[in-house]
């Protein structure tokens, strides 16, 4: 018989890299939005493989809903944190994901909220949305909406970048940032994974940084002008950045999240930037989503430039995310090799 895959989401341009395989019998969500629990619940009864994304919780309900006939799930997402990977393991069911793929696109997302939350971009746009512009009251004015650079300048010298967890995504984001002179750069890791001295060597030399220092939370904190937080979610990162974290951060800093909503305190950046502990903050991702509605303390800050976690949403990235995920699960369903396993 040929194996059950049930597909969480149409896949747009991907499709008919499975329509047109005559070997799996696919089981798809019928409708253009989030697919509903109880249908994927009573879909997946059987399925030998599954293909899910950020929203659908892969937990110990899903599995036992499926039965034993599950082999492999694959995520359309680098990251992994709807995912019970210790139960996987234990039912011995692989895990497919989508690195590398989005890195670039996710990268220029990360410079670009870096670039809104600096320059006021929240506040300055939607005073042109709503008109703001060409009230009598409006007036240029040589300070107003002014906010700190990031790139560097005879009269303002070299600021430090920090992140947060330096995987591919942290160093695609450096790599755009070295044309803007940054010379300075500090980053923290996962306390359980060693230092790589030769590959901090070779970035020093590539990017021609003054400093590249793997530090602590405390210094990462204190020393950055602009935090980039990409690192993975989940139980060990979760509130790194916290009211203590915040607290610490430089008065004119920035602050961006394109990984995990659940490694920053929402309602602790909310006072921090309510009460100016730091500039401005741009977002990707936020805890709680998709849930944030205009009276989230997040949204009625000012200073939050936020998108709906659009990181890896270009037409390209998207397909190849696609692609890699199916790739992922015929791999998993027929026992062969899947270009990017968990
Ligand atoms: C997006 O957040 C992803 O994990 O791909
Ligand atoms: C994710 O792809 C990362 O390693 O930053």
């Amino acid at each position: 018989v040929r194996p059950k895959v049930v597909i969480c989401r149409h896949l747009g341009p991907a499709m008919p890299l499975l329509l047109d395989r005559k070997d799996i019998d696919i089981v798809l969500w019928p409708e253009d939005r989030g697919c509903e629990r109880a249908w994927l619940l009573e879909n997946i009864k059987g399925a030998a493989g599954v293909l899910v994304l950020l929203p659908e919780r892969v937990n110990e309900e899903l599995l036992d809903a499926a039965g034993p006939s599950l082999r492999v799930v694959s995520t359309m997402s680098v990251g992994y944190e709807h995912i019970d990977l210790p139960l996987m393991a234990k039912r011995k069911i692989r895990v497919g994901y989508t690195p590398d793929v989005l890195t670039e696109a996710v990268a220029d997302i990360t410079l670009m909220l870096a670039l809104m939350a600096g320059r006021n971009d929240g506040v300055a746009y939607s005073l042109v949305k709503n008109g703001g512009w060409a009230k009598p009251n409006f007036g240029w004015s040589p300070f107003t909406f002014c906010g700190p650079q990031l790139s560097t300048t005879a009269s303002s010298p070299a600021r430090t970048v920090g992140f947060l967890g330096f995987g591919r995504i942290a160093q695609a984001t450096l790599a755009r940032l070295v044309p803007f002179g940054i010379t300075h750069c500090i980053y923290t890791s996962s306390p359980t994974s060693r230092p790589d001295v030769a590959r901090d060597a070779a970035l020093q030399t590539k990017y021609n940084l003054k400093v590249l220092e793997r530090v602590d939370a405390d210094r990462l904190a204190r020393e950055s002008d602009v935090l980039f937080v990409l690192t993975p979610g989940g139980k060990e990162t979760y509130h790194i950045v916290d009211a203590t974290f915040l607290r610490k951060m430089k008065p004119m800093s920035v602050l961006v999240n394109t990984s995990r909503g659940s490694v920053v305190d929402s309602d602790a950046l909310a006072t921090a930037l309510r009460e100016k502990w730091i500039w401005g903050a741009g977002l990707d991702v936020v805890e709680g989503e998709p849930a944030i509605t205009t009276d989230h303390p997040l949204v009625k800050e000012p200073q939050c430039v936020m998108v709906p976690h659009i990181g890896s949403a270009t037409f390209q990235t998207r397909l190849d995310m696609a692609t890699r995920a199916i790739d992922n699960l015929i791999g998993g369903l027929f026992g062969g090799e899947m270009p990017a396993e968990l």
